[in-house]
């Protein structure tokens, strides 16, 4: 696709009837995000999440999603102690959770762990720029790459990554220029959020899209529907109906 230049469409999933949804409206790829423990656990950051939350809803999303490829996050403290752990890991998301590919956080420094999973046939996602799991070294969630010496920084990460056998890379919270160089400097896709038009796909997470989720709003979501409001009128009516008396009728009552 990236050298057809046919754009990839990245979405999250967390769970079955939202993974339905997105497989049959024709999604490329659909990701399993550790921003689970921020939209559906609703912590501040993605540190929480363990390795059996990641199981459980790539479980779910892949029964929604069999016929399209699903990546599953590792995350924080499941690839970063060691080689082994790394690997045994990786191999649970796809073994347990049924996952065809993982995502891990990090560049030049995760060179060796990404070859040690491609070598066990394991594929994997890289993740550079803004990588979340890096909240407190970052201080906060802030667009990363904006000095030429942090640019530099991020683009051989892109290329480490290209080089230890990555078959993606996300680039998070990057200038769109720098995105630009990268996508034009690696042979792999490039999935951009927060990262300008010029990346060979988008990603972007599910609660953000349809406003289900407005804690934050970083300036690179776009909302693509507004469920809360459909979801708080629906419920708003079954509270007033059960207490009117109205529901249930007899059309919703056995004889
Ligand atoms: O956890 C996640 O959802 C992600 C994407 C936003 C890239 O890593």
């Amino acid at each position: 696709m990236k050298r057809a230049g046919e754009k990839i469409t990245v979405l999250t999933a967390y769970d079955y009837p939202f993974s339905r949804l997105i497989a049959d409206a024709g999604i490329d790829m659909i990701l399993v995000g550790d921003s689970v423990g921020s939209v559906f656990s609703g912590h501040d950051n993605t540190l929480p999440v363990t390795m059996d939350e990641m199981i459980y809803h790539t479980r779910a999303v892949v029964r929604g999603a069999d016929k399209t490829l699903v990546v599953s996050d590792m995350p924080f403290m499941s690839y970063q102690t060691d080689l082994r752990d790394a690997r045994y890991n990786a191999g649970r998301l796809i073994k347990e959770g049924g996952a065809q590919a993982v995502k891990l956080e990090g560049g030049e420094p995760m060179a060796e762990t990404i070859r040690s999973i491609v070598a066990i046939d394991i594929p994997v996602v890289a993740h550079v720029g803004l990588t979340p799991q890096s909240v407190h070294r970052m201080g906060g969630f802030r667009v990363q790459g904006r000095e030429d010496e942090q640019a530099r920084r991020i683009l051989a990460d892109a290329r480490a990554v290209e080089e230890a056998g990555a078959f993606a890379i996300v680039l998070e919270g990057i200038p769109s220029d720098l995105a630009r160089e990268i996508t034009a400097s690696v042979t792999i896709p490039t999935i951009g959020i927060g990262a300008g038009v010029d990346c060979d796909g988008q990603v972007l997470v599910i609660h953000d899209i349809l406003g289900l989720c407005d804690k934050y709003s970083p300036k690179f979501v776009k909302r693509f529907a507004d469920i809360s409001s459909t979801v708080s009128a629906g419920i708003g009516d079954y509270i007033r109906e059960v207490k009117a008396g109205e529901f249930p009728t007899e059309e919703h009552s056995f004889k």
